[in-house]
Formats: C-alpha cells, structure tokens, sequence
C-alpha cells in the first residue's frame, strides 16, 4: 500500500496538472531543452492541452493526493503506443512495435519526490491498463535527465534511441504489465 490516494483527474485539476507540469519541466530540465520550450508548457497555455486528453476516451490521466480534498501531489498520463523519431534500435532488444501502451507524461511536485509516488502512479497506470487488456507498457524519457534512473529501479529496459523536442531521449520497455506492477511495490526500508 502506498498511502496515496490516486484517481482518474477531472476537468477540474486541468490547472493544477498544468502547474505541476511546468514546474516539473523548469526544474527537471532546464538544460536539456531551450526556454522557450519550458515557456511553452506555462500552465495557461496548457488548459485545453489537459481537458483534451482527459476526455478523448484513448488517454487516461490520473492524479495522486494524500487526501480527497488535499492538493494534487503528482500526475501520470498515458494511452496508446505514439509515433516517435528512432535514431538507434537497440540490437537483441525488443522493437516499438511490440509494446502496446505508453507512458507519456509523469511528474511529481518538488516536495513531494522522493516518498513513493511515482511508484504509486506508475503501479496505478498499470493496473489500468492490464484491467483494460493491454500487455506491454513502455515509455519515453530524456536521455540527460537524472530522474529516468526511476525507470532503472522499477526494471525497464531501454530498447532505441531517439529525439524528442530535439533533445535526445531513450525509450524503456517492460515486458508485461505484471513485471512493472511488481517492482513498483514500494522499497523496503531499515
Ligand atoms: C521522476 C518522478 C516522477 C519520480 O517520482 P518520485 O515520487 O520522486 O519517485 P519515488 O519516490 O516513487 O521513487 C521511486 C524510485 O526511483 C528513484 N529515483 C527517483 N528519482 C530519482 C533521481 N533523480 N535519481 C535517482 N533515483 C531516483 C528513487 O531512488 C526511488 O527508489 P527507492 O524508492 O528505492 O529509493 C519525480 O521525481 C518527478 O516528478 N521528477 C521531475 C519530473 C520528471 O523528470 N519526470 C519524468 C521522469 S523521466
């Protein structure tokens, strides 16, 4: 049990996601992309972005609090395996084409990273998607960015090379739902 409470988002936490978004973009990766692409992602700018793909019916956004009516901590959002630009496929690796969800979108607030949410909306995700019949998740992520090492720990693999906002980025498979969910347990402390 995490001990978060983690439920599908309403048109209503559209700017709260938003905000989370951008400052998880300002402080994550400042560096590895330009500031006009942070600039970009300032949550006015970004309302009908979330509202969008809360309600398309192919996406699944959901938010994780410590209480029903607490802020919102951290988002995930994901749906179907997107079109991306390969630079390199990892040779005995498994191909984009074998995975069939995608985790496109996750972030947590400053303070609290670090205490097993991500876990949590990365194990909740999961559980979405297996209950919906899917197989095989995957994901994108920065290649400069020293939050990915979250996807080492919960056991991925990385699969091909490729560019994302002109920044290089790596993507992480895993090889069915049920290996994700189980390292997204939370770590056993003392
Ligand atoms: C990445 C992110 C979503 C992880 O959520 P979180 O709640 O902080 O992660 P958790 O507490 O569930 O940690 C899960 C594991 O990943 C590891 N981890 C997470 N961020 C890490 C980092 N920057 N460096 C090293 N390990 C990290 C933790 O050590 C942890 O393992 P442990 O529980 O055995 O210690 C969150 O830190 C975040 O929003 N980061 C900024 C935005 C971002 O870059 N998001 C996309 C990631 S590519």
């Amino acid at each position: 049990m995490s001990g978060y409470l983690i439920r599908p988002a309403v048109l209503d936490d559209a700017l709260e996601i938003a905000e989370i978004h951008y400052l998880g973009w300002k402080s994550a990766y400042a560096g590895v992309v330009s500031d006009a692409q942070i600039a970009a992602k300032q949550p006015e700018k970004r309302l009908d972005y979330w509202k969008h793909k809360m309600q398309d019916g192919q996406n699944l956004v959901l938010v994780g609090q410590q209480e029903p009516d607490g802020p919102i901590l951290g988002f995930i959002y994901g749906g179907p395996v997107l079109d991306h630009e390969i630079t390199r496929e990892i040779p005995g690796q498994p191909k984009l084409k074998d995975f069939d969800c995608e985790i496109n979108i996750v972030h947590c607030r400053h303070a609290a990273q670090g205490k097993g949410l991500g876990r949590a909306l990365m194990a909740e995700i999961a559980h979405h998607w297996q209950v919906g019949g899917k197989r095989a998740p995957m994901l994108w992520a920065f290649r400069d960015n020293d939050y990915r090492k979250l996807y080492d720990k919960l056991g991925g693999t990385v699969f091909a090379e490729g560019v994302d906002e002109g920044a290089p980025d790596v993507a992480y498979g895993w090889q069915d739902l049920d290996a994700l969910i189980a390292a997204c347990q939370p770590a056993q402390r003392g």
